[in-house]
């Protein structure tokens, strides 16, 4: 077995790189490149029942920002602090092509020993859990389902955002009930107790939990003075990977090492991979980095994850939460009496 195969629960991946959900998996080329760059998995650009949700993608708006806040061009060599700000939306495809569409690039997938991963969002869960059997039916082999995107406050009914750790119980549940494939559950970042919702969410019967969703937020333009593209704004940044490696590290230790665990939000290289995977993620999701350079950030992820595993004589699974294992307390640190002092400038 290669060096970089990790398992998540029941599903064996080749690797820990998964192409996660955004609008470059919305067409087939688009997944078909990240298959052939090596993803593991791909995760396909979430649908629901809304046609309010369809309707959003065609008003979405994208832009890129450098580290002083600043608008700049959206290109495969922007700097890589640079990070996407938007209001995105869901697929634009009816649902039944969008499943078959998944279906039929999930099949491609097995032959190159990749995975294809339907991807529901919450509105209605009656028709959530519809469409789940559909996506079981259909021959699909694993659903993400996606309660915790940043944009359920200002898009109500369209998308959710579960911040209570007994409605993801009831939501989760309700899924898990009518499917018998493995469930991977998406949740947000925007609370404090990530934690819990994860706990909830294995407690439901969720095989992996993906964490943490990206954040709302608002950045006004000094120039117009205005917000940016006029509304709050779905965030998330290099600026992220310290919060997720957070999360990851205490679910871990709450919920205890056998949790499979799946990182998103703010992986930009391999070695941001290997950073979330010591934190305790069994694999690691890219969207941004990968809408905005294209495939060959898998590619050069994959890469530079195998040749710090063999710099280090690890496997990608032996990874897993070596640094969030070795986490202490504040009250565990020894005395460094005025320490602080070198650290205040004296001009
Ligand atoms: C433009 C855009 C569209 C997205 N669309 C979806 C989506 O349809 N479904 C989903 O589960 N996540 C979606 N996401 C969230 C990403 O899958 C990912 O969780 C998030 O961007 C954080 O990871 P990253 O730092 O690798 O981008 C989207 C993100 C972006 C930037």
């Amino acid at each position: 077995m290669s060096r970089l195969a990790v398992t998540v629960g029941t599903i064996s991946l080749k690797n820990p790189i998964i192409a996660g959900s955004a609008e470059h998996l919305i067409e087939p080329d688009g997944i078909r490149r990240m298959l052939r760059a090596g993803a593991a998995a791909v995760v396909v650009k979430s649908t629901n029942e809304t046609e309010r949700g369809r309707d959003q993608l065609q008003r979405a708006e994208y832009m890129l920002l450098d580290d002083t806040w600043r608008e700049i061009a959206w290109t495969p060599d922007a700097p890589s602090t640079a990070f996407i700000a938007c209001r995105s939306g869901l697929t634009p495809q009816r649902f039944d092509a969008w499943l078959d569409q998944a279906a039929q690039l999930d099949r491609e997938a097995k032959m190159m020993d990749a995975c294809v991963v339907a991807s529901l969002i919450v509105a209605d869960i009656d028709r959530t859990v519809a469409m789940a059997k559909q996506v079981e039916q259909t021959g699909l082999r694993v659903l993400e389902l996606n309660i915790g995107t940043p944009y359920a406050s200002q898009a109500r009914g369209v998308v959710s955002t579960e911040l209570e750790p007994e409605r993801v119980l009831n939501i989760v549940s309700m899924v898990r009930a009518a499917i018998k494939i493995p469930l991977w559950v998406k949740i947000t970042g925007q609370s404090e107790r990530v934690p819990d919702l994860a706990d909830a969410a294995f407690r439901a019967g969720g095989e992996a939990v993906v964490m943490a969703g990206r954040l709302l937020g608002l950045i006004p333009d000094i120039e117009t003075m205005q917000p940016f593209l006029g509304t709050a704004l779905g965030v998330g940044g290099y600026w992220s990977l310290p919060l997720t490696c957070y999360w990851l590290a205490l679910s871990r230790q709450q919920l205890g090492p056998d949790k499979p665990l799946i990182a998103t939000n703010g992986a930009r290289n391999g070695l941001d991979v290997v950073r979330m995977m010591l934190a305790g993620a069994a694999a690691v999701e890219m969207a941004s980095a990968v809408m905005l350079r294209g495939s060959p950030v898998i590619a050069s992820a994959l890469a530079d994850i195998e040749a710090y595993l063999q710099r280090k004589g690890l496997t990608a699974g032996g990874l897993v939460g070596l640094a969030a294992d070795r986490r202490k307390t504040f009250a565990e640190m020894p005395l460094r009496t005025d320490n602080w002092k070198k650290y205040v400038a004296e001009i």
